[in-house]
């Protein structure tokens, strides 16, 4: 009886054991909504410099960007030396960042944002920088100790790597810190990160790089960049995976960067309506107020960071006018409408008629059982509510996002 006591002892302990060892111990709660910020590398690339994070960070405060939700700053590929230290630290450019990135991160802090930086899980980063495979432990004393609250891991220069074995080697090594750091994977969707990194990051890539071409495919010099409906396509299949703590990561915002202003609706909304994180890539210090207008827009920034954190669904396809559907906390939905054509695109919609049921959040839309007041909210205008019938025409390479809310009688 006493051997066969011990032998549970030490098979309980084995379990416990082996789940705590393969499971790891991210820092929950760091991103109940999707993270929101800017990060350097859309616009930028390596030509980086504290003075260049000193005006992004006023810019984000003068601008309302800060107000509007979008915290963090990272700086991307190319703030380090080529060469670590002789104990193996990394360094960061001397030339750029003269004062060291802990000054730059107090800087970012003292404007009320957060800092983040960026590393890869192979032996160099994707620019040739030096990257974290066998140093995540030190290098995750060095952003703590830098102050840092957010991380982007890159997947360059990791042949032969396992992609679960060294995300989750350098989760641990964050969270062994004790400082909270959002864990952003960027493995690109390679190795289907939505189905074993929720305990691991806090948001994964799913996808190739966003370049600044709406639809199809298009070669940007030497490089053909996702475009933003192609990734859109690819988001819809992965609405099962995200949710509060753990998202899906559709890449940078290429708003205010080269597409038309209906374009730029267009992504920011669809991106909205995925519970994306928002990462501006723009030229904050030269954004125009049409590009603001657009990226602080608050209406729309809400439908993205609601608490449910569900992604949207298509509802419908048909002569490339698609129907969105985001289901809101309250009983609220959000709507989008996106004209992919070429072409103006008439919408004549009577809402009687568009009964379903979400499968992911169990939400019925039964608008002749229930009734409900409509917002547009890129024109920030009420419209009459869902008793009337919806008839507009929407305009090539836009939107029209509407927000339902439950009509109290
Ligand atoms: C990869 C990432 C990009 C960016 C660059 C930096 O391509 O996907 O987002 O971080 O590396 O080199």
């Amino acid at each position: 009886m006493k051997i066969y006591c011990s032998r549970i002892f030490y098979f309980l302990l084995f379990i416990i054991f082996f789940s705590t060892s393969v499971r790891a111990q991210k820092i929950e709660g760091l991103a109940l909504t999707p993270p929101m910020g800017w990060n350097s590398w859309n616009t930028f690339q390596t030509k980086i410099s504290e003075q260049l994070v000193k005006d992004i960070a006023d810019k984000m405060v003068k601008s309302g960007m800060r107000d509007a939700g979008y915290t963090y700053l990272v700086l991307d590929d190319g703030w380090m030396a080529m060469d670590r230290d002789k104990n193996g630290d990394l360094i960061p450019d001397p030339i750029k960042f003269p004062n060291g990135i802990k000054a730059v991160a107090a800087y970012v802090h003292s404007k009320g944002l957060k800092f983040g930086l960026y590393n890869c899980a192979g032996t160099k980063t994707c620019a040739g920088y030096p990257g974290t495979r066998g140093y995540e432990y030190q290098d995750a004393r060095f952003y703590a100790a830098a102050d840092i609250d957010y991380l982007k891991f890159d997947w360059c220069y990791a042949d032969g790597q396992q992609a679960i074995e060294s995300y989750t080697t350098m989760s641990k090594a964050l969270a062994k810190t004790g400082k909270p750091i959002v864990f952003s994977l960027c493995e690109w969707g390679n190795n289907k990160p939505w189905h074993w990194a929720v305990h691991v990051g806090h948001l994964w890539r799913t996808t190739g790089d966003i370049g600044v071409v709406f639809d199809g495919s298009k070669k940007l010099g030497d490089w053909t960049p996702m475009s933003a409906m192609r990734i859109l396509d690819f988001e819809d299949s992965l609405r099962n995976y995200a949710g509060p703590g753990h998202w899906n990561d559709p890449d940078m915002l290429e708003v205010g960067k080269g597409f038309t202003p209906g374009e730029d609706r267009a992504h920011f909304s669809m991106w909205c309506m995925l519970a994306a994180p928002l990462m501006a890539g723009n030229d904050l210090r030269t954004m125009s107020v049409a590009t603001t207008s657009v990226l602080a827009n608050k209406a729309v920034i809400e439908i993205d960071q609601d608490k449910l954190g569900i992604q949207a669904y298509r509802l419908s396809k048909k002569d490339s006018l698609e129907t969105w559907m985001k289901p809101l906390t309250g009983g609220s939905w959000a709507v989008c409408f996106l004209n992919r054509s070429k072409n103006d695109r008439p919408v004549d919609i009577d809402w009687a008629l568009q009964g379903f049921t979400d499968t992911l959040s169990h939400r019925i839309f039964n608008s002749v059982v229930t009734q409900y007041k409509i917002k547009d909210l890129w024109k920030n205008k009420n419209l009459v509510n869902t008793t009337q019938k919806l008839k507009t025409i929407i305009p090539a390479h836009d939107v029209l996002v509407l927000r339902l809310d439950l009509l109290k009688s």
